[in-house]
Order: structure tokens, then sequence, then C-alpha cells
């Protein structure tokens, strides 16, 4: 698709940011710009980088190498459009009555603005030019939150607030028997999901079950991180006596396990195979022209 300039112009709106308020404070006096270009780049050390513009935010911040990050909340949108409406060339937008409520830094000396919902002190570790925006990446070395505000979101042009309704996580709640649970958080091996990779074998009217359990499922393997699921099941398929080729993959299903009060998390991913040698062994492995009546079986085929 060929992206016309007038469609490129607006790229930026399609995103959805929240703000930064990017205190500093300089040679050009004590000032705050609206950078909705702000995020955290790295866990350790925790690193946030803002793109920025030349301005007085900026040069302070070259003379000074810190800043602060005060992320808008959803009841700050006034203040964001000072931040980002004027230029501390023109005017002190941190001294205007009734707007900007600030606090000192706690080990920088910069302004920090309170109601946000987290504000972070940072330390210069990286300045680069970027395209037509400079990156400066700070290390924050305080940073507090404040778990009742919520971020203000900028996007199409327009702030926005976050629902307070969640997405619902589109698991189906699937009732499994004790042991078969007692038997799932073992294989999980403390994993916080259970990621099995499950073979799907019929021959006729005929499917290919495993004993585990004291039931009979689906021959399915738990996948450590980072592993080949189509390896790991053809290892698995021959560790319970049956050769096979593991195909394409036919689906993934996603659930939670339930026994009691006891739940796990599971994303089966389910693959295609088919037999090219086995010799039935009812304590591994079995054909069933009709499976046994449980739940998890019903629920992945
Ligand atoms: C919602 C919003 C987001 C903005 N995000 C950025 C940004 O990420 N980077 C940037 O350079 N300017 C951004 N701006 C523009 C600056 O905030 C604006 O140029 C401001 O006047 C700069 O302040 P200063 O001149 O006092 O440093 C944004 C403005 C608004 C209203």
């Amino acid at each position: 698709m060929l992206l016309m300039p007038d469609i490129m112009d607006n790229v930026h709106r399609y995103f959805a940011t929240t703000v930064g308020l990017v205190t500093t404070k300089g040679k050009h006096g004590p000032n705050v710009m609206a950078a909705e270009w702000t995020m955290q780049v790295s866990y350790e050390p925790m690193l946030i980088a803002i793109f920025i513009h030349e301005s007085p935010t900026y040069w302070n911040i070259e003379e000074t190498k810190v800043f602060g990050v005060n992320i808008a909340s959803d009841d700050q949108a006034e203040l964001v459009n000072i931040a980002g409406g004027y230029s501390g060339t023109e005017i002190e937008k941190l001294a205007i009555p009734g707007t900007f409520a600030t606090y000192k830094a706690k080990k920088i000396d910069v302004p920090m603005v309170k109601e946000c919902a987290l504000a972070a002190e940072c330390k210069v570790t990286a300045i680069q030019k970027m395209g037509d925006h400079i990156m400066v990446v700070g290390e924050a070395i305080s940073a507090k939150f404040d778990e009742k505000k919520f971020p203000l979101i900028y996007t199409r042009g327009n702030y926005r607030k976050i629902s307070r309704s969640k997405i619902s996580s589109g698991r189906k709640i699937v009732r499994v028997t004790p042991e078969q649970m007692s038997q799932f958080k073992k294989m999980s091996a403390g994993q916080f999901v259970f990621k099995a990779a499950v073979a799907v074998i019929k021959d006729g009217n005929k499917i290919l079950l495993q004993k585990s359990g004291g039931q009979w499922v689906l021959p399915m393997v738990l996948v450590s991180k980072g592993a080949d699921y189509k390896n790991t099941l053809n290892q698995h398929l021959h560790s319970i006596g049956v050769s096979a080729s593991v195909g394409s993959i036919k689906g993934i299903a996603r659930m939670v396990l339930k026994s009691g009060r006891e739940e796990l998390r599971a994303n089966f991913i389910m693959f295609d195979s088919t037999v090219s040698l086995f010799k039935e062994d009812y304590d591994r492995a079995a054909w069933f022209a009709k499976p046994p009546k449980n739940m998890l079986l019903k629920s992945l085929l």
C-alpha cells in the first residue's frame, strides 16, 4: 500500500500514548513540557527515554543532566494543554496561578508535579539525535506512583480516559478432577501458565490418547520457555512409544483449569499429527473409537 504524504502526516495520531510532564530547572528557568514520547525502556537499570525537540526543556537538560518525568493522570488534561501549548521562552508555565502544584524532587534539583500517576527523577545516561527529535535517556534514581490515579491517554488528537473495566482473558473454564489438577500442577513445575503441546492423532474414527494422572487425555507435554513445540512433542510421543510425525498447528485453546478452589491457567497448542509406528500399551497410550467422557478432552477436540 502506498502511503500518501497526508496519511504519513497523520500516522502519529493512531498511536495511543500516555503524556509525560517533563520538568527541568536550569538557565531557562524552572520549566515543564508535555511529551507523549516518554516511556520506560529498561527494567534494570530503570531507564526512561523522552523524545523532544530543541527548546528550553532540552537546553535545561543539556546543562544540568537531570529531568523529572511526571506521567499525567486523567484529571490533568488542562495541565498538559498548558505544558504543551506554551514554551518556556514565552511564559513561566509553572508560575501560572491555579495550575501546577509542585513539590521539590528528592534526589535532583527540579520541581515535580503533584497528583500525577507516576513520578520519576532521572539522571541523563544518553543523548542522541533521532530524526527530527532528540532522544534523552535517563536513569530513574527515584520513582513513585499513585495506585488511585490512572494515566491520561492521548490518541487521535484527543485526551481519553482508560476504561476501568478490564478486558476479559477470554479463557474457557474447564473443570478437571483433583487427580488431573495435581498431575497438571506437577507438570507445570511452578509455571504461571501451563503451556503444553498437544498431538491430535486420528486414524479413521479412532483417536490416540495417553494416560495421565489416571485419566485418558490427548498426548500432551509441557514445553519449557524458548523450546521448540514440535520437537518437544515429537520427543514426548517417542517417550510414550509412539513414532509420529507432528504436522501443522491445528489451533490454540486457552483455558482456566479448575478443581475445587484450585486453578491453573493453561494454553494448549494442538498439532495435527500422523502415526508411523505404534504398539498399543494401555499403561501409556491407546486408540479409542469412543473417547472416555471428560471435560478437558471435550474442550480440546
Ligand atoms: C499532548 C502533547 C504531547 C506532546 N508531546 C511532545 C513530545 O513527545 N515531544 C516533543 O518534542 N514535543 C511534544 N509536545 C510539544 C511540546 O510540549 C511543546 O513544544 C512545548 O511548548 C515545549 O515546551 P518548552 O518549549 O517549554 O520546552 C507535545 C505537546 C502536547 C500538547
